[in-house]
């Protein structure tokens, strides 16, 4: 397999639920911006279900997962979709707006990684286009940790998750559950390796980067260390 979200992908949109609440707050990021793009590059785009809600765009979708890329294939169908490491994009084109959502920049291993995204993101932008990505934060993988296993029931199965914390990583191991007939169940097991970091240390780099820069607590009147997600958004500098 190519990638742990491979085993995922055929339960990845019943698991992964509210995608378009989640569509709505990176409209309201984009909208401070006054960024209505009519192009965008989706950074690990996984199964698509987020972008599709963004029907005026002409999307470029990519990621690492085959198995992700055939679900976004049948979301965007308009798309151009393409198997490829975010880390070291590149591509000829530029767009009005790149993401990277629901913590896509966690499963990156080091913090060197979480730079090199957010460069791509930056050469990939028109002028004035807007990079929006949303994290999880170090205070959410370690109640994860505390609080595993969680469980998710789907039509044909379940997914048992437990996080654990190995040295700077957070584990998570998936256990799928198959229904094959009755009470007979087929194993698939995952591993994703996700890395947070800190607010001021991600801040640093998007404001080296980017100009204008924000971040959003979607549940909060502002960024605390409470946080649980938080949204960053950068512009790319105006020609001058
Ligand atoms: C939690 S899913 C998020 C998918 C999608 N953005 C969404 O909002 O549902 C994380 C995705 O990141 C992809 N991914 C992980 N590392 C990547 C990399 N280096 N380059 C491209 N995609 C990557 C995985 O294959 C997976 O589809």
């Amino acid at each position: 397999m190519t990638s742990p979200y491979d085993a995922l992908a055929p339960y990845y949109d019943e698991v992964v639920r509210g995608r378009r609440d989640d569509a709505k707050v990176l409209r309201q990021v984009l909208k401070k911006y006054r960024c209505r793009p009519k192009t965008v590059l989706d950074l690990a785009c996984g199964s698509g279900k987020l972008t599709k809600e963004f029907k005026n765009a002409k999307v470029t979708g990519i990621d690492l997962s085959p198995g992700m890329l055939t679900l976004a294939r049948e979301q965007l169908p308009e798309a151009t979709l393409l198997q490829a490491d975010m880390r070291s994009l590149r591509l000829p084109g530029r767009f009005d707006a790149a993401w990277c959502m629901y913590d896509s920049m966690n499963h990156l291993a080091n913090f060197r990684d979480w730079t090199r995204t957010m460069q791509t993101a930056h050469r990939h932008l028109n002028p004035g286009g807007v990079f929006v990505f949303d994290v999880n934060t170090v205070t959410k993988l370690e109640a994860m940790v505390a609080d595993s296993p969680f469980m998710h029931h789907f039509k044909k199965g379940m997914l048992v998750t437990e996080v654990s914390k190995q040295k700077s990583r957070y584990l998570w191991q998936l256990n799928i559950f198959e229904r094959q007939k009755d009470d007979l169940y087929r194993l698939q097991e995952a591993e994703i390796p996700e890395t947070a970091y800190e607010t001021e240390r991600i801040l640093e780099v998007m404001e080296r980067t980017f100009e204008d820069v924000t971040i959003l607590d979607p549940v909060r009147k502002r960024p605390s260390k409470h946080s649980l997600r938080l949204y960053f958004a950068g512009r790319r500098a105006k020609m001058k």
